[in-house]
């Protein structure tokens, strides 16, 4: 089937993950880079028994509900993939998505999905984007064609797919403040000093990577990472982004000669400014260092966790599990409405997090303990902690693991809200509670426009 063309295919819906699919032959065909209305010509990149996936060739019509993307980069930026779908829509293919991986996976009874929660920004967004520099920019087709030179260095994102290949961002819509000014001013400074970009093949370069990270309270956090330790450079790069943009209230900087990005092993050196930044929510602090995880959209995290808080109804005398707390947001921002919570996450600096966000807003009433899930709720924790009389849980993508969920099924909480960002695993964790839970109400959350990621929060009570 490979390399086959099918022509005429009608895109009939989206699918999970964002696919759009249509039907030849009574096969599945999953096609990129088209929406559900499009009627186009589509070649076989990959032929199983059970379905195809291709790519458009040629469009014999534009679905009526196609809008014009606003950014220059779509289409080869891998960000936003749904920039041609217009926003109502895009919440309605969110909630479908939902409903979906419930009749398909779940099979248990479901009350009706509530309309998905769309996000207030639709743009600009995000509060945390990561650049990586490169000696290898990604050249489109026209460029490649025009023959001229071009200068390779690039900052930017990879290309999807492609790990070596990096497009030059001019403009991301994704975040805002000063986040576009800092990256194409360090951009345009390297290149006039002819600082080197990193080379991935060879792991040679001096610029490697630049995160900046943004909260609703104004601040700006700036980590550049360097490929090379070269003070004398380092201070110039630094020394720059100061100067230029007093508004950072905190820069870093870190020098990573390792064969990968991450950085959790490696000591940070604070340049200027504080070494973290404050996100805030109804009144309450918390503190974002250059390690910490924090949900990317701020506003709509909000939102997220008041359905969280609105869905465990808390009266006041309740013992909460936090799972899977991350830097303990949840937790501590239902604290106030319990009598005690206690929150369970895998990375112990996440941990130190949580418990300095309790510290910092004068919350007593909070527990915290680092370790696996499956390995930490065990007999030993229940027996020397209060029994939950609900529980949260908001694991990653992979969903919970089986043990978890069956010493869910034995601790027997009256509630359990389950925060997912995968409507599959989910759907697959819901089967098993389903012995003895019931689901009582279920609210897609839109955290990320313009792709088509979705945040699923259903709240479950225990079967009478
Ligand atoms: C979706 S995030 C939760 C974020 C948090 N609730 C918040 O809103 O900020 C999932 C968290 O689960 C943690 N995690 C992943 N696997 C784990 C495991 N096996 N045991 C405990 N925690 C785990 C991750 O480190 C991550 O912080």
């Amino acid at each position: 089937m490979k390399n086959k063309v099918i022509t005429n295919l009608l895109i009939e819906r989206i699918a999970s993950e964002g696919k759009c699919v249509g039907h030849h032959e009574g096969k599945v065909v999953f096609v990129s880079g088209v929406a559900p209305g499009d009627v186009v010509d589509v070649r076989i990149t990959k032929g199983k028994s059970s379905f195809m996936e291709g790519e458009a060739i040629r469009f014999h019509e534009y679905s009526k509900d196609r809008i014009e993307p606003f950014c220059s980069h779509f289409g080869t930026c891998g960000g936003c993939k749904w920039q041609h779908i217009n926003y109502d829509l895009q919440k309605t293919y969110k909630r479908q998505q939902v409903v979906d991986q419930f009749e398909r996976i779940a099979k248990v009874p479901t009350p009706e999905v509530a309309p998905t929660l769309g996000s207030k920004q639709i743009q600009y967004y995000r509060n945390k984007l990561d650049f990586t520099f490169s000696n290898k920019k990604w050249l489109t087709l026209d460029q490649i064609r025009s023959e001229a030179e071009f200068d390779r260095n690039a900052l930017g994102f990879h290309i999807p797919k492609m790990f070596d290949k990096i497009i030059d961002i001019e403009h991301c819509y994704l975040q805002g403040g000063i986040s576009n000014e800092v990256r194409n001013a360090l951009r345009e400074f390297a290149l006039a000093g002819k600082f080197s970009f990193y080379d991935i093949r060879e792991q040679v370069g001096l610029l490697r990577n630049l995160i900046i990270r943004t909260t609703s309270t104004g601040q700006t956090m700036v980590i550049v990472q360097f490929g090379e330790n070269d003070p004398e450079s380092i201070k110039v790069v630094m020394e720059f982004l100061k100067d230029r943009f007093p508004e950072i209230t905190s820069l870093l900087y870190v020098i990573n000669t390792k064969g990968n990005e991450t950085f959790h092993d490696l000591e940070l050196v604070t340049y200027a400014g504080l070494p973290y930044i404050e996100e805030e929510m109804e009144g309450l602090k918390f503190r974002v260092g250059p390690k910490s995880f924090y949900q990317t959209n701020s506003e709509q995290a909000y939102e997220l966790y008041k359905v969280a808080r609105d869905f465990a109804q808390l009266k006041g005398d309740e013992v909460v599990y936090d799972l899977y707390t991350g830097t303990g947001t949840i937790a501590n921002f239902v604290a106030k409405q319990a009598k005690q919570v206690i929150g369970v996450e895998y990375v112990e600096a996440a941990i130190e997090d949580a418990k300095l966000n309790s510290q910092i807003n004068g919350i007593e009433n909070t527990l915290f303990y680092a370790g696996d899930m499956k390995d930490i709720l065990n007999e030993e924790f229940i027996s020397n902690h209060a029994k939950p009389d609900v529980i949260i849980t908001d694991p990653p993508r992979a969903g919970m693991d089986e043990k978890v969920v069956q010493m869910l099924l034995r601790l027997e909480a009256p509630t359990i809200v389950y925060v997912s960002c995968n409507p599959a695993t989910q759907a697959r964790d819901l089967a098993l509670l389903g012995e003895k839970y019931q689901v009582e109400k279920v609210q897609p959350v839109d955290m990320f426009p313009q792709t088509y990621h979705v945040e699923n929060v259903v709240r479950l009570t225990l079967k009478s």
